[in-house]
């Protein structure tokens, strides 16, 4: 047994941020039933097309184990459908602009009174506010979120970052407001709405932003690189680079092949526990009771000195060198790891991080699985649906005769 069993799901998402949220419950057990636009489908299929004449891996990689329907629900059959879905759902997704279900016809009000134990989940780029009615991609809500303007150097411009943390940030965000509010189904015998504005997701990501903020009231940010740079700091909360800017510093340092080899680096943080064991490795021992470096605080001002030091040592090794000669003296240090490197990294295979699908289109792909583990709830991932796969059999289990599906996919409804 999956741990969301029994569970179906309309699935309304498209793009990136539903989907992640609707193949996470899918992941979990959960029936997930996409609808889409017949002949067109979720925009992603064709987007980034690697493969001509086949469904493209942004579409893949977002929505294994899900089913596809395709309806239009601009028809008067395409809504019959879909009132119908609505009465045999738990959940009902959707990232569509603001506005959009309302024009199909499907308020809040409705989707109550067709079934009031419903719970009905939205993406948003906004929550209620003047932006509430804007159209949001990731990057805006990026910026919006307050992600960039605390990325990337001082003396650049705002970064957006690799990770989506917009899209599939907030589509973690919804998916644990889900299986919250069916958590209080189960008592209460309702259900209600979740909204995960995109706004507030990637700021939730960024509290620790918002926490020096509010410590810059105090003074400056000691933990930051500008700090022993003599640098002023502004009215908000400044880019800090590759500072770490928590209580234990830490910066990202050039290892053995750095000029040719653009992934060469280690992260390394100088955690204060250790410091001695970090003064032994780089050949700096009288760091360890010198006055001016053996307490965190005298060394804040001189972290650039300090991580100086530390990549001189560091430039020597190869960056899992570094790994293997810091672990085991507790240390805290990564190897910056390419895409390439972890698509080949044997551990996130054997968990299913890393997985291998089949496609009948694409022939085989990687695909990053469940990154949540549940020791009672297995996961399988399954491909794609192709457009349209599954019209029949939703069709059939929500009561339609064959005769029915055939007048449907005449008028194109389905
Ligand atoms: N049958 C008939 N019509 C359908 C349909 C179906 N199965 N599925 C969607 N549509 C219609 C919608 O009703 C809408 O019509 P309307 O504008 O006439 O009311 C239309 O398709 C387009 O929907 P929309 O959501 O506006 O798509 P878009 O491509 O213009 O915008 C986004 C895309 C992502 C910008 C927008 O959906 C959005 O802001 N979503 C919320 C935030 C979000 O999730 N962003 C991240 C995406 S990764």
């Amino acid at each position: 047994m999956k741990a969301l069993d029994g569970i179906k799901i309309l699935d309304f998402t498209h793009v990136q941020s539903g989907p992640t949220c609707t193949q996470l419950l899918g992941w979990f057990g959960a029936d997930v039933i996409k609808v889409e636009r017949p002949g067109v489908g979720d925009a992603t299929r064709k987007q980034l097309i690697d493969k001509p004449g086949s469904d493209s891996l942004y579409f893949t990689m977002l929505n294994h184990n899900k089913r596809s329907l395709t309806l239009n629900t601009k028809t008067d059959d395409g809504k019959e459908v879909l009132e119908r879905l609505i009465k045999e759902c738990d959940v009902m997704v959707e990232n569509f602009a603001p506005g959009a279900l309302d024009r199909m016809g499907f308020t809040w009000e409705r989707i109550q009174e067709l079934n009031p134990k419903m719970i009905m989940a939205s993406v948003k780029g906004f929550g209620p506010g003047p932006y509430e009615d804007c159209k949001v991609y990731e990057n805006v809500a990026q910026c919006a979120g307050g992600a960039a303007s605390t990325t990337g150097f001082r003396d650049g411009p705002p970064l957006v970052t690799g990770a989506q943390i917009g899209d599939s940030g907030t589509g973690l965000h919804l998916c644990l407001g889900i299986v919250t509010a069916l958590f209080q189904r189960e008592r209460s015998g309702r259900g209600q709405k979740v909204l995960a504005p995109m706004q507030d997701s990637v700021l939730n990501l960024c509290r620790v932003k918002l926490r020096d903020q509010q410590r810059l009231d105090a003074g400056p940010l000691k933990e930051y690189s500008q700090f022993g740079e003599g640098v002023a700091f502004g009215e908000a909360t400044p880019r800090a680079g590759n500072d770490s800017g928590g209580g234990q510093p830490g910066r990202i340092l050039k290892c053995l092949g750095w000029e040719n080899d653009p992934d060469a680096y280690t992260y390394f943080i100088t955690q204060a526990a250790v410091w001695k064991n970090i003064c032994d490795v780089i050949g700096k021992p009288e760091w360890k009771d010198d006055p001016d470096y053996a307490t965190p605080d005298v060394r804040l001002n001189k972290l650039n000195e300090i991580f100086d030091t530390i990549e001189a040592w560091t430039m020597t090794k190869d960056k899992f060198d570094v790994m293997d000669i810091c672990n085991p003296l507790n240390i805290p240090v990564g190897p910056i790891l390419s895409m390439k490197e972890l698509a080949e990294e044997p551990a996130l295979r054997d968990t299913g991080t890393i997985v291998e699908v089949d496609h009948p289109e694409r022939g085989k792909y990687l695909t990053v699985g469940c990154p949540v583990k549940l020791s009672d709830s297995e996961v399988d991932v399954t491909r794609s649906p192709l457009l349209g796969e599954h019209s029949e059999e939703v069709l059939a289990m929500l009561g339609y005769s064959e005769t029915d599906i055939s007048a449907m996919r005449e008028s194109g409804a389905i």
